[in-house]
């Protein structure tokens, strides 16, 4: 095939209504999964033929079920342009096949081969100083390259015209998570593309001049043509402009997707697609609930923070912000590590057992499918030390040990599949509040988007309470407890979906440094939490966020850190006060009647034994009991079967056995369960 067959695609994106995710499709993929699906990322162009065979045996013997292939062999399989060599995958595809194992065959766009960027090499990503980057490793590209989308969507083409009819072929891997590494571009043709969204986004120019308040600094356009992307300047750069750039930068890469996505569509509608997100505390530069809308299934990558004791808990968050992303909707853990990972500063292996819990603990928050970066570790190239399902050890090794321990318990998990996580706590959280509140210029550099929703998060998740991570503009009628942390921009509609929720009968609460502007990052006069102050029945004059490091006393003996404010009573009651010069006797937690529902505020962030405090009011005030009763130390979730069928995962992740409340066949050792998990044991039980 030659050069000249690729299609054009455009840069202008489809309108925002035409999103792609597709239902049906999804609903096949999981019915044909047959169970937890089990596997990862499969790299055969790094290994001779003799691997792929004893690959295949090793496959069998640990239970894999699914593999994400070819995601990073583009410049083998066009090695010149025009030139294709596929008998290597021909040949990977239909022994897969023929072992009964299903492909996410991937576009094997994310990394461009060296040919195209010698010859096109404006397809470079520019940072905001200006710096090209350079080829020789992988994602280097800018999504809103025209050269690059008509050679990505020509590739695309070519695989997806080859195995169109394979049977091997589940699932399409569009891309590798995109925006890992960059997710920002800077450069001419980012710029232009830049300007073409604002033009559709805001239609005038005045319109634009609103939004970002130009009249401030001199900073009026009088063209869409004048803009630049917020390229490094010599003091702050206009929010409307930071908050502008960042949602361009979030739409150009789905846009780049779904460019992809069309090609893919056009040749192979009965086949599902998705990318693999990263959605974890770690990754903030893509808006994924919007992304959601194009994803017929939605697939996250995630990694622990070695050195983070806690991490766990923070896994816990990326899936249950996964969920979230899903609509509820079972999903695929598509990547994460067996053991150690390479890039973090010291990379320690996974204790025995980890992996297992950390692998139920994505099942339990629902994830049916579980696989890993990758199958074989590589023997050279940046990612050698990054551990795999097949150590350099090879198969005699306790990694390849627990990994076909983990097929036999996913398999013995199979009747989960499907099932839906339960929860009656939402967590608010949105990505472009997460933008506008870590702005520059703000009153306090320590007000951290993340630190109430995980403070929050995590004391609900030792409580033994999962909560979902939604949208604010999600449905929030299943949820008696709603928390709302540090949403700084919130536009009128989902400010009216929280307080429905408070008036429907939900407790709500929320945290300080909420409800302070519009979408355009505006202000909303007349006191803060502009958004919330009828609601919550309070007024706000005056910040007075803490010294680094720095705490206030309140009066019921706890302390607060990083923010405190001259909070107002406007029918509110205050249940706790700060006791401490300039704020002595102003209210820190309020309390205020709302419809059939109460409205919390809390205007400091409370020391851990204080927070927990208010976790056990909030939910004995809104009723949410723990999934079970449990002996401190075990994560406990439950799924649950429309038909009622639950299952119980108790996973403990503490250093001696561990008494659980519940009855049932536990499914993983088989039998009754004993009312006990061992030490860094698991139990998923099917409750009588
Ligand atoms: C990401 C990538 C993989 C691999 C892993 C290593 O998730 O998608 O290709 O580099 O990181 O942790």
């Amino acid at each position: 095939m030659s050069a000249d067959t690729r299609t054009a695609a455009p840069v202008t994106p489809a309108a925002p209504e035409t999103r792609a995710a597709d239902p049906a499709l999804a609903a096949r993929f999981w019915a044909n999964a047959g169970g937890i699906a089990f596997g990862g990322d499969y790299n055969p162009e790094q290994w001779p033929r003799e691997v792929h065979a004893e690959d295949l045996v090793l496959m069998k013997e640990a239970g894999v079920t699914l593999l994400s292939v070819g995601i990073f062999s583009w410049a083998l399989l066009e090695p010149r342009e025009g030139e294709y060599d596929f008998g290597w995958l021909d040949e990977v595809m239909d022994n897969l096949a023929g072992a009964g194992i299903k492909v996410a065959l991937a576009t094997a766009t994310a990394a461009p081969p060296a040919w195209l960027v010698r010859k096109h090499p404006e397809i470079l990503p520019v940072t905001a100083d200006g710096t090209v980057l350079g080829g020789g490793s992988r994602r280097h590209y800018t999504p809103s390259s025209s050269a690059y989308r008509r050679y990505a969507t020509g590739i695309t083409r070519v695989i997806a015209e080859r195995y169109k009819d394979h049977p091997a072929l589940a699932l399409w891997h569009v891309d590798n998570e995109l925006g890992c590494h960059v997710s920002e571009f800077y450069g001419d043709e980012d710029a232009q593309a830049f300007r073409d969204w604002l033009a559709r986004r805001h239609g005038t120019i005045e319109a634009l001049n609103d939004a970002w308040g130009t009249a401030f600094w001199s900073q009026h356009y009088a063209s869409f043509d004048e803009i630049q992307p917020p390229r490094v300047a010599p003091s702050t750069l206009n929010p409307g402009q930071q908050l502008d750039f960042q949602r361009y930068s979030s739409w150009a890469l789905i846009d780049y997707y779904r460019a992809l996505l069309a090609v893919l569509r056009e040749v192979t509608p009965h086949v599902p697609a998705t990318t693999n997100l990263m959605a974890s505390s770690a990754t903030r530069s893509m808006d994924y609930f919007d992304w959601a809308r194009d994803l017929d299934v939605i697939a996250n990558d995630h990694y622990l923070v070695a050195a983070d004791p806690d991490n766990h808990v923070e896994l816990a968050f990326s899936a249950d912000l996964t969920r979230g992303i899903a609509g509820g909707r079972p999903w695929l853990l598509m990547e994460h590590s067996t053991s150690a990972v390479n890039w973090q500063p010291r990379n320690r292996p996974k204790l025995p057992g980890e992996m297992l819990r950390n692998s139920l603990a994505h099942v339990a928050r629902g994830a049916d499918a579980v696989m890993f970066f990758q199958w074989r570790q590589s023997f050279a190239g940046s990612e050698k030390f990054h551990s795999a399902m097949v150590p350099h050890g090879g198969k005699d090794t306790r990694v390849f040990r627990e990994v076909c321990e983990l097929g036999a318990a996913l398999r013995r998990l199979a009747e989960v599949q499907g099932s839906l996580v339960e929860s009656r706590v939402a967590i608010v959280f949105d990505y472009e509040a997460w933008w506008a509140a870590e702005l520059d210029s703000h009153p306090s550099a320590d007000v951290r988007y993340l630190d109430m929703l995980r403070d929050f998060h995590g004391s609900l998740f030792r409580r033994g309470v999962t909560a979902d991570v939604l949208h604010p503009a999600a449905d929030l009628s299943g949820y008696d407890l709603v928390l709302v942390c540090t949403l700084y921009a919130v536009d009128d509609g989902a400010a009216a979906n929280i307080a429905a929720a408070a008036r429907r009968g939900a407790t709500l609460l929320v945290s300080y440094f909420s409800g302070i502007v519009d979408k355009h990052d505006h202000v909303r006069l007349g006191g803060y939490p502009g958004a919330f102050r009828d609601l919550l029945g309070v007024s706000v004059e005056e910040f007075h966020p803490l010294p680094a490091g720095g705490t206030v006393a309140l009066d019921d003996g706890s302390t607060g850190s990083v923010w405190s404010e001259q909070v107002r009573l406007a029918g509110a009651e205050a249940p706790a006060s700060f006791t401490s010069y300039p704020l002595a006797g102003v209210p820190a937690l309020t309390r205020h009647a709302a419809g059939a529902g109460t409205a919390w505020y809390l205007a400091t962030r409370p020391d851990a034994a204080a927070l927990d405090r208010l976790v056990d009011r909030l939910l004995a005030e809104s009723g949410v009991a723990p999934a079970a009763a449990a002996a401190p130390g075990v994560e406990l979730v439950r799924r649950r079967h429309p038909d009622g069928r639950s299952y119980l995962f108790a996973l403990n992740h503490g250093r001696s056995e561990a008494t659980v409340d519940a009855s049932g066949r536990e499914l993983l050792g088989g039998g009754r369960f004993t009312g006990t998990v061992a030490a860094g044991g698991c139990a998923v039980v099917a409750e009588d």
